[in-house]
Parts: structure tokens; sequence; C-alpha cells
């Protein structure tokens, strides 16, 4: 079906139709589609142009300006690696001084946009022909990237001095696709990059960010990277691609700018974490954090303690300043307790809550309905807004009033 979506966007009538759409509109679309084949243009062709500016109204999102210019599939684009992050993959061989990367398993090409960008001799490898053709398009401005339409796992790397994988994580059914978590079933497999960096090879692959810490080989950085508070992806860097001292990291990426914490010693090193009560300020840390397994670095950093050893919320007696983790600055403690809750609701007036959980099976939503319920009947009384973090102590269940700083 792909194919049947990219093909005639690829004819000189399709591939002008397309550049020539304004700004893509839902809304719109019905209309514009009719009135297109009104104009003479084949359905199959206006089909393509309308699903390809679709998608690249979409993936604005990943490519910003470069969007207009690309082609996509559906998957190709969900799949692809946004170019802020791309960006930085691209650096990490520039700085290991490789010029001839090969990216096996390119989807439609982003990784290699930037690899090319920055000057590296590329070889994009796809086994999906129409994925290929779209990575094809979009690494045209480059003359020193190719793609090739083949089987990752056969390619002669004899030639390259750098690797980059981004296995495919999906597969796809009659009853759509769907998330992978064995490392084993991603394609290519995580035992063939095992495989390639024993033979030396510089490379990095990049999974998914709940990777259990265990499936994490041993001679590997692992690299956990956010981007605006959603962890997007673990890279895993082998040989020269990894950095000297770096066991495991978090990169933290936002509009203005990166910060990132990393660590020399391996996974499970939280277990001497610091413990504490709660009270002062209460430190939220960035997903990429908590996946790295690195709270109790940053809450050594903020001079504070973990209030259980298996809850990923830090307080701390001040307040610092951190792009590890957000503070909220705690209020009241209360036992976890409706009754005790609806009281603190109706005592300070609370008509807008917001609700945030760790290491509980509660539903914010139905609590929060529960808690309001009757709450702004009074009339004249002014609405407060209020916010509750949810959370345990060993076995003890506690409603933490906080407010955020
Ligand atoms: C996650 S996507 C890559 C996305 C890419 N890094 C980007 O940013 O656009 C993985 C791609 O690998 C391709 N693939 C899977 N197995 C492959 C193999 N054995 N050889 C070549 N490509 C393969 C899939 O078709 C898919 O397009």
């Amino acid at each position: 079906m792909t194919q049947n979506l990219l093909e005639p966007v690829l004819t000189p009538d399709g591939w002008e139709l397309l550049n020539s759409l304004g700004p893509y509109s839902e809304a719109d679309s019905l209309r514009l589609s009719s009135q297109l084949r009104d104009a003479g243009h084949s359905p199959e062709v206006v089909a393509a142009a309308l699903t390809q500016s679709r998608l690249r109204a979409k993936a604005q999102a990943k490519f910003g300006p470069f969007a207009a210019r690309m082609l996509f599939t559906p998957d190709g684009l969900e799949q692809a690696t946004r170019l802020t992050v791309a960006a930085r993959h691209a650096q990490r061989y520039v700085s290991a001084g490789l010029s001839r990367v090969a990216d096996l398993g390119c989807g439609i090409g982003a990784d290699s946009m930037a690899l090319a960008t920055l000057e590296r001799e590329v070889t994009a490898v796809e086994l999906d022909e129409t994925t290929a053709a779209a990575a094809t398009m979009n690494l045209l401005p480059w003359s020193n990237a190719t793609v090739l339409n083949a089987d990752a796992c056969t390619v002669d790397l004899s030639e390259y001095d750098g690797v980059w994988l981004d296995p495919a994580r999906r597969t796809v059914s009659s009853s759509g696709s769907k998330r992978l978590f064995d490392p084993e079933a991603f394609s290519p497999p995580l035992s063939f990059v095992e495989g390639l960096a024993e033979t030396g090879m510089p490379l990095g692959v990049k999974l998914g960010p709940a990777i259990p810490h265990e499936s994490v080989p041993e001679n590997c950085e692992a690299q956990w990277v956010s981007v605006d508070g959603d962890v997007a992806e673990v890279v895993l860097w082998f040989n020269t691609l990894r950095r000297e001292n770096v066991r495991r990291g978090a990169l933290l990426i936002r509009a203005d700018g990166a910060a990132e914490l990393t660590s020399n010693t391996d996974f499970g090193h939280d277990d001497d974490a610091p413990l504490g009560p709660v009270e002062g300020y209460l430190y939220e840390p960035d997903g990429a954090i908590i996946r790295s397994g690195l709270v109790a670095d940053v809450a050594r950093q903020l001079d504070g303690h973990l209030i259980d050893p298996k809850i990923a919320y830090v307080c701390a007696p001040g307040l610092v300043e951190t792009p590890f983790a957000r503070a909220y600055r705690i209020l009241e403690v209360l036992p976890y307790n409706v009754k005790a809750l609806k009281s603190w609701v109706k005592a300070n007036g609370i008509g807008v809550l917001d609700i945030k959980k760790r290491g509980t099976s509660v539903t914010p939503e139905e609590l929060r309905k529960q808690l309001l319920a009757g709450s702004n009947r009074s009339g004249n009384k002014a609405v407060h807004k209020g916010m509750l973090v949810l959370t345990r102590i060993g076995e003890d269940r506690i409603a933490v009033v906080v407010d955020p700083v």
C-alpha cells in the first residue's frame, strides 16, 4: 500500500503537484482532493500528494522547515529520529574522527541526513523498497550520501570506519503495528549488533528507552536522551564511540539547550542512595535520569535524599536550581485517605486539582473527580488551585501537598 502512496508523487506531475500545495488542512482536504481531480490530476496522484502533504505537516515537529522538502511513509515518519537528536548522534562520529559511516536500517533517512550534513561519507542501507525510495529523495541534496536497498546484515562493512543502527522495533501485521520489547525480535536483532561491536567496529545503536538494564551489554556506554521532558531513546555506544569513563548517562535536550549527567559506575549503584524524610522541597527527576538509574546522583547533587529506595522522588532541604529535576515546595504531608483528602480540599477551597503519582496504582482522574465532587457548590467562595503528589514510603501511602516552583 505504501508503494502506491509514494510512487505517484515520484512522477513529474505528482512531484510538481505536491510541491505546489499550500499548508495542509485536514478540514479542506476533501474539497481540495475533488478540486484537483476536476483539474485533471489522476486520483492516485491526488491521493498520494495529499498524503505526503499531510505527512510533511506532521513531520514539522521532528524536522522543522526541512519537512517541506522531504518524503515520508507513515511508519518511516513515526520511527524517524528528530533532527536535533540525530545531529547529536552524528556529532559523536565527528568527535571520534570517523569519516565513512554505514547507517544500517536507515528508514526515511533522518540519521543519515545529519551524518551527511556533518560531512561524513554515508551509505544508508534500507530493506524496504518504498522506505529506501523516500530515503533516496531525502538524501538527494548530499552528494556524500548513497542509499542501498538491501538487507543490512549482508552488507560488506570493510570499507567503513563506523556504523549507526536504529533497528525496527515494530512488527506490522493485519491488526496493525505493535511495539516490541524483546531486543532479539528487533530488526536487525541486538545479537547482530553485539557481534559487530565485538569485531571492534565503532558503532552506535538506538533502542527503546524501556530496555531493562540487564539487557545493556557490559562493554558499551548507554546514553538515555529526553526531549522537552519526554524520554525518546537510549543509545548504546561501542568501541571508540564510547566515551572514556562513562558507563551511563542522561542527556536532556530542551529548546534553550542541553544538560547531561553521566556516571562511570555500573547499573545498580543506586542501592546506596541516601534516604530521609519528606520535607523541604520535592524534586521530580527527568525521565532520562530515572531510566539511566541516576536518581541517587541527582539526590547527592541537591544535598538531598530519596524518600524510599524504590521511588524516584528526591527531597532536599533547600531550593537548588537543576536541569535534572522539577522542584516543588512541600506544604503538607497527609496520609493517603480519601476522607482526609476531601477535608483538605474543602478546608482550602480547592476547585482545580493537579495530581501526580509514583509507586501507587491510583488513577488520578478518578481520584480528582472523587475529591472535587461537590467542592464548587459553595457559590461565592474563591476557587483555589491545588497539587497533590501521591506516593509511598515502604507500604505507607502518602499524599504530599506541593506548590510548583
Ligand atoms: C527505526 S527505523 C530507522 C529510522 C531512522 N534512523 C531515521 O531516523 O529515519 C528502522 C528501519 O530499519 C529497516 N530494517 C529493518 N531490518 C532491516 C535489515 N535487515 N536491513 C536493512 N534495513 C532494515 C526498517 O525497514 C526500518 O525502516
